[in-house]
């Protein structure tokens, strides 16, 4: 197997952090909510620390209103007040000069051309560092404000995605690097023969082109994905060049990573073409026991009421009348539109190893259900060192 020596790293970027009790931690930030010197200083700081990209995830509608202890304490991934992050780069785009931005849309809601065109103009504003996260959205209630009552069903969302995925890139090639030519002396601004239409009919989409940016920095702006399914891993295969991952253990992580690149080859792309990357928690101390308080603490700031209700979240099930030391109870069979494999993986976790309620959450708090690591950098760096010699993963979303 062709692989680079490099471990590609990414840090999601949402000022809140990863743990709920992350915000109210003394060292954290004192304050979030659209204050862009928070993101430049992230921005900065991850640049600073070497890392390839940051990672904004986004979706459009706010969450947990029927939870209100949970709504009221802003658990980090619902983000009822946030930049758009297309926006929000440019504005970071200014202040930092090589770390890669990677943004969230979901092909369920926009359309290929708003998508095609809002990352070349981030490309060109950033100098050739944008990406797309190419999400079909997670949170069934975000269709109710795109004129429709329900989430479309995952196969639908797939097949859609997968064509407006087509579109994107067919739009991004639409003019010859060297059409603009802008000569003064002749009066030629552009080359007529140096552009091309997308002309696209297909299932879901009519788009005639050509995209209105010229050809921006990369050609093609980078191409991420976050889907767990079956369906998530295929496109993922066919056109992702980075996948983030939910594996909570290696093996698990080892037996994604031959699967998604064993369907490479059939799409004619060399397995190097994808990056897989889990997300991985970190709480890093100068000694472990500095590593382990820090760990503590955070979780002293979840109270059990919370912590269910956060629990019920994840796994899409109203836990809070359930006893908290009794046995996390068993999803009912039938597979809800939305469902995230994170909530599956939760459930199978907490049926392996025989998990109550609450230890269920604390297990879940601190590593938004992926996997986490606690210790000093020596310890930190050998276990990613290890997931990466063993052909779990390219590198990871921290
Ligand atoms: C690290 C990571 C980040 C994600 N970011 C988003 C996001 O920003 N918006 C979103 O709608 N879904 C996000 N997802 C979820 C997936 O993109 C996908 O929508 C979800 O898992 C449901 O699709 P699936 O059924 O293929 O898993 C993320 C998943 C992971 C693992």
């Amino acid at each position: 197997m062709n692989r680079s020596d490099k471990m590609v790293l990414g840090i999601n970027g949402g000022a809140l952090g990863g743990h709920l009790g992350g915000w109210r931690h003394p060292d954290s930030f004192p304050d979030t909510t659209m204050r862009l010197e928070r993101m430049v200083d992230t921005a900065v700081t991850a640049e600073q620390g070497k890392f390839d990209f940051m990672f904004l995830a986004d979706g459009n509608g706010v969450r947990q209103m029927d939870k209100p202890l949970l709504f009221a304490a802003n658990s980090p991934s619902d983000r009822p007040s946030v930049f758009e992050p297309v926006t929000l780069y440019a504005a970071l785009s200014q202040h930092t000069k090589r770390i890669g931005f990677v943004a969230t849309a979901t092909t369920s809601y926009e359309e290929p051309f708003t998508i095609a065109r809002k990352f070349a103009s981030l490309d060109h504003l950033s100098g050739g560092r944008a990406a797309w996260n190419l999400v079909t959205t997670q949170y069934v209630e975000d269709a109710k404000n795109f004129n429709r009552d329900e989430h479309m069903g995952r196969e639908e969302r797939y097949e859609r995605a997968r064509e407006s995925l087509d579109v994107v890139r067919s739009l991004w090639e639409s003019w010859a690097e060297d059409a603009f030519l802008q000569d003064k002396a002749t009066g030629q601004y552009l080359d007529p023969a140096r552009v091309r239409l997308t002309d696209h009919r297909g299932k879901y989409f009519k788009v005639k082109g050509p995209l209105n940016v010229s050809r921006t920095p990369q050609g093609q702006p980078v191409v991420f994905m976050a889907g767990q399914s079956d369906d998530g891993k295929e496109l993922a295969a066919y056109g992702g060049e980075g996948l983030f991952g939910t594996a909570a253990s290696k093996q698990e992580a080892q037996a994604e990573y031959a699967d998604i690149k064993g369907r490479m080859p059939k799409y004619g792309r060399p397995d190097e073409a994808l990056k897989i990357l889990p997300g991985l928690s970190i709480y890093v101390g100068r000694t472990s026991s500095e590593a382990d308080e820090l760990y503590d603490e955070l979780q002293s700031l979840i109270s059990p009421a919370l912590g269910v209700t956060y629990l019920s979240k994840i796994v899409g099930m109203d836990l809070t009348n359930v006893p908290l030391d009794g046995p996390l109870p068993q999803k009912p069979a039938g597979q809800g539109l939305g469902g995230t494999a994170i909530g599956r993986s939760v459930h199978e976790m907490a049926e392996r190893e025989g998990l109550s309620v609450r230890q269920a959450y604390e297990r879940v708090l601190p590593a938004m259900a992926g996997n986490m690591v606690k210790g000093t950098p020596a310890q930190v760096v050998d276990f990613m060192e290890d997931w990466f010699r063993s052909q779990a993963c390219d590198g990871f979303i921290l």
